[in-house]
């Protein structure tokens, strides 16, 4: 596996890319800790201005820090607590243009201003969420929040198989 960084025109190539490649992480192995591992590398490696990307999984009723690249980060999330906990409750997208002005997000890095958050449901079910943190405001739009729902059904469909 050797996953170059590429520079795309549009959102929509890029995110292609990433879907191909995120495809072929889970092709190669049917381990779910190596799956995440890859797959926050390649959101990492793929998406610019990005200082924080992973996962938390739903785990004894509460959200659990799971593979991810970027800062130490909060370990446990209560469902419904910041920006994960309202997205694996409501299991809706959250896109944040301002962190610093939203009601309940948890801060884990100083240099995060805009974040979104994707559930990943499992046949129907809460598996866990992605985030994604930026150092930049307003980093991410609708787009990008659909293309990171299929990102999700990626990795729903291997937990699934
Ligand atoms: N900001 C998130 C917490 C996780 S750190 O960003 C990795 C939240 O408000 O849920």
């Amino acid at each position: 596996m050797d996953i170059e960084q590429k520079t795309f025109d549009t959102k929509p190539e890029l995110y292609s890319y990433i879907h191909e490649q995120l495809r072929l992480i889970c092709a190669e192995t049917s381990d779910e800790t190596a799956v995440l591992a890859n797959a926050s590398g390649l959101l990492m490696l793929e998406l610019d201005e990005v200082n924080w990307a992973g996962f938390y999984l739903f785990k004894n009723g509460k959200l659990i820090l799971g593979p991810f690249q970027g800062k130490p980060a909060v370990a446990e999330i209560e469902i419904g607590a910041g920006v994960c906990g309202t997205a694996a409750q409501t299991h809706e997208t959250q896109i944040v243009e301002d962190v610093h002005t939203c009601c309940n997000h948890i801060t884990c890095d100083f240099a995060t201003n805009s974040e979104i958050v994707v559930p990943i449901l499992a046949n129907g079910e809460l598996y866990g969420v992605i985030d994604i943190d930026s150092p930049v405001n307003s980093r991410f739009d609708s787009e990008d929040a659909k293309e990171l729902e299929e990102v999700a059904n990626i990795i729903s469909d291997f937990i699934t198989k």
